[in-house]
């Protein structure tokens, strides 16, 4: 299976997770999506690409600074004729070129810990500063919803009886440590998103997820799921850099933006949860994992290795256990993954190695 097929698989798995209101909730709507071209933004453009015209989708206005550069797959979301792409900064740009949206992602952030920690003002004001920019501009154009994404992060290191945590949950956050201007940024958007809806009505939904990984996740993007494709794929030994005992759960990225959509077409202020709450593994569990992929599928031969990190707080307030209560998505919106782990780093590895 190539690259394309996977994809396509994806996506008719996205498109298969949305009921039939849900896909009426679709037409005639103008998109906005900030920061489409990370990792989660890759299958949310590319299931507009694939399935928006169908759906009765008006127009999709993507909006990215490239912090991470440019990836190669903008020129073929460019030649869509749904697409306007915009090359900007949600923090500074004249929004008025999508002046008529009426259902906003915004994602834009940056979301590995290496990278947050190396612009921790950036991040805090795409997350932050970001979203009030949005909400200003939105909030007399009588909007459908914005989606704010959110993290697990907002939860901190959670007590032990709290995992599974559910979005009841309050926190253990530190204000002031090396991982804060992530966190921290996230739970403030969180509390905007929550006055602008009770002050002034504003249209808006909270998902908080869990980590993602597969298709769209770049390899240098140095998240666990990242590091350990870039070195299977280079034929390296699986780096750790850490004890590897800290869990995990892991949410395949169609899933994922399944229910992204569904959070996002029920137009209603709620907060949820999003990822996968039944394999909950540690991290040397998930390089298992990508090292028995590797062997089956390319004969990869390497072994797991542990090494300190460059980054010397790479492992300053991680978490020691992360794994969602779905109960709520569950109930309101029928939404529940599909793809396992195993399944998921085999797609995720093909898609990677076959195809360009
Ligand atoms: N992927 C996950 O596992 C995960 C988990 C929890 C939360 N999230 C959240 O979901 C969203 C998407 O995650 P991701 O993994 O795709 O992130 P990512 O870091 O891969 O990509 C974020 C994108 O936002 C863009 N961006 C950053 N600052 C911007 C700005 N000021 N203006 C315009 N664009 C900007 C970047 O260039 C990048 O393309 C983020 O808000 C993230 O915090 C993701």
């Amino acid at each position: 299976m190539d690259k394309n097929e996977i994809l396509s698989e994806d996506l008719s798995r996205v498109l298969g997770a949305l009921s039939e209101g849900e896909r009426a909730a679709l037409r005639g709507r103008t998109v906005l999506i900030t920061g489409f071209a990370g990792s989660l933004g890759f299958m949310l453009t590319a299931f507009f690409a694939r399935y928006g015209a169908e759906l009765g989708v008006k127009r999709v206005y993507a909006l990215d600074n490239y912090i991470f550069g440019r990836p190669d797959w903008v020129n073929d979301i460019e030649r869509v004729p749904l697409f306007f792409v915009r090359e900007g900064d949600v923090t500074k740009e004249d929004l008025s070129f999508a002046g008529d949206a009426d259902l906003i992602f915004h994602m834009a952030s940056l979301a590995s810990p290496v990278y947050y920690r190396q612009n921790p003002v950036e991040t805090m004001d795409a997350d932050a500063w970001g979203l009030r920019r949005l909400l200003d501009f939105y909030k007399e154009r009588g909007i459908f919803n914005l989606l704010f994404y959110s993290t697990s992060e907002v939860y901190g290191d959670p007590d032990p009886a709290m995992v599974p945590t559910p979005e009841s949950y309050w926190g253990n956050v530190n204000t002031s440590g090396p991982r804060a201007c992530y966190d921290e940024s996230k739970r403030f958007a969180e509390t905007l998103s929550y006055v602008f809806h009770h002050q002034y009505g504003f249209p808006v939904t909270v998902i908080r997820l869990f980590n993602t990984f597969g298709p769209g996740l770049r390899t240098n993007d140095k998240r666990a799921p990242a590091d350990f494709a870039l070195n299977v794929l280079g034929g390296e030994p699986i780096r750790i850099y850490s004890d590897g005992n800290a869990t995990r759960t892991f949410c395949y990225v169609s899933d994922a933006t399944a229910a992204a959509l569904k959070c996002a077409l029920r137009g209603k202020y709620d907060i949820f949860n999003i990822g996968g709450d039944s394999e909950e593994m540690t991290i040397r569990e998930l390089a298992e994992i990508y090292k028995s992929a590797g062997r089956a599928l390319f004969g990869y031969s390497g072994e797991i290795i542990f090494e300190e990190h460059a980054d010397k707080h790479y492992n300053t307030d991680n978490p020691k256990r992360r794994r969602p209560d779905l109960s709520h998505i569950r109930a309101e919106l029928g939404y529940k993954p599909e793809v396992g782990v195993e399944r998921g780093v085999e797609r995720y590895l093909r898609f990677l190695k076959f195809g360009k």
